[in-house]
């Protein structure tokens, strides 16, 4: 049996402008994660069993563009015919069983489609004997992010194949930083599933329409995420509230937020949070706050009253 688990991932700032080239940061959530395994079985064919889904299917019944199949199928081309005799791999000839279970909460920004993407690369090419780098993990993962998300930056799937915190600029080299002082963040979860690939087509709709604009919110987005690494290298964590006010102010005129949302960031805020936001793509999925350590439960309590469906307190370290 080979296996391999990836955590899940939180964006701290710069979300949507990322999109359009600005920096954002994020960092790993080990509190939740996607685990698979692979085993030989005594059937043919590759058998995958995902009961968080509620899927239990030969490979060949499933869609080509099906995230899943999409993985399987980057890592067993069908180049021509194999030593084995056949079209089809050796390994598909042999017969698999992958089973693939999740704590990560879909659709949520909890980064649920890209951790299961890299965990599955990774099982599949260590039952190989052929274990892949991160970059080609993470090349992996980001193809199956444009399938989820229409038009990713990649910040998901690089987050989660490195598990370190990112500064991530699209196209540029995978950049981790430092945390002078490690802080916590109370995540609150809305419970409503929000696909990330709309509120990135609605914000591209509105670049569209003004994009000197969008532009400028861009600009103060991403400076606030420039801004936000330096204070978290130089342990000064404290300053990040007001810094994830503003964010979230700038990502509800981009029309990403929701009433949801908003009333779970007040509510950490009436609850003594330093400041608050939402994470991710918006319209449902979670939102963070920043607490003193001994301020979380009190924060996770008033989110819960105030109808989150889950709280995660998380040491970002
Ligand atoms: O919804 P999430 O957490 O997967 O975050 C998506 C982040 C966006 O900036 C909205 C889109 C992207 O591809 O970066």
């Amino acid at each position: 049996m080979s296996s391999a688990s990836a955590p899940g991932k939180i964006i701290l700032f710069g979300e949507h402008a990322v999109v359009y080239g600005r920096p954002a940061l994020a960092v790993p959530v080990t509190q939740v994660h996607a685990d698979v395994e692979v085993l030989d079985a005594s059937e043919d064919g590759i058998w995958i069993e995902a009961p968080d889904i509620d899927l239990h299917a030969e490979l060949k019944s499933l869609p080509s563009g099906h995230p899943l199949a999409v993985v399987i199928n980057k890592l067993f081309p069908h180049p021509g015919p194999s030593p084995c005799g056949a079209e089809a791999p050796c390994f598909a000839r042999r017969g698999v069983n992958i089973k693939i279970t999740s704590t990560i909460p879909v659709a949520s920004g909890l980064g649920s489609g890209a951790a299961v993407s890299v965990a599955l690369t990774r099982a599949l090419s260590l039952h190989l004997g052929r274990p892949m780098t991160n970059e080609q993990v993470n090349a992996i993962a980001y193809e199956t992010e444009k399938i989820h998300h229409g038009t990713p930056s990649g910040i998901d799937n690089t987050v989660i194949t490195y598990a370190r915190p990112v500064f991530f600029i699209k196209g540029r080299p995978i950049e981790t930083f430092k945390v002078g002082r490690p802080f916590t963040i109370v995540i609150g979860d809305t419970g409503i599933q929000a696909p990330t690939r709309e509120a990135v087509a609605d914000v591209r709709r509105l670049w569209e329409a003004d994009r000197p604009k969008w532009e400028r919110v861009f600009d103060e987005i991403g400076g606030i995420a420039g801004k936000a690494k330096e204070k978290i290298e130089a342990g000064e964590s404290e300053a990040l509230g007001e810094l994830m006010n503003r964010n979230h102010t700038l990502l509800q005129e981009l029309t990403v937020s929701s009433p949801e949302l908003d009333g779970l960031v007040e509510a950490a805020r009436k609850a003594g949070a330093a400041g608050a936001k939402m994470s991710g793509g918006g319209r449902g999925g979670n939102m963070i706050a920043l607490v003193r350590p001994e301020a979380a439960e009190t924060v996770a309590g008033c989110l819960k009253d105030a109808g989150a469906k889950r709280t995660i307190i998380t040491l970002v370290s």
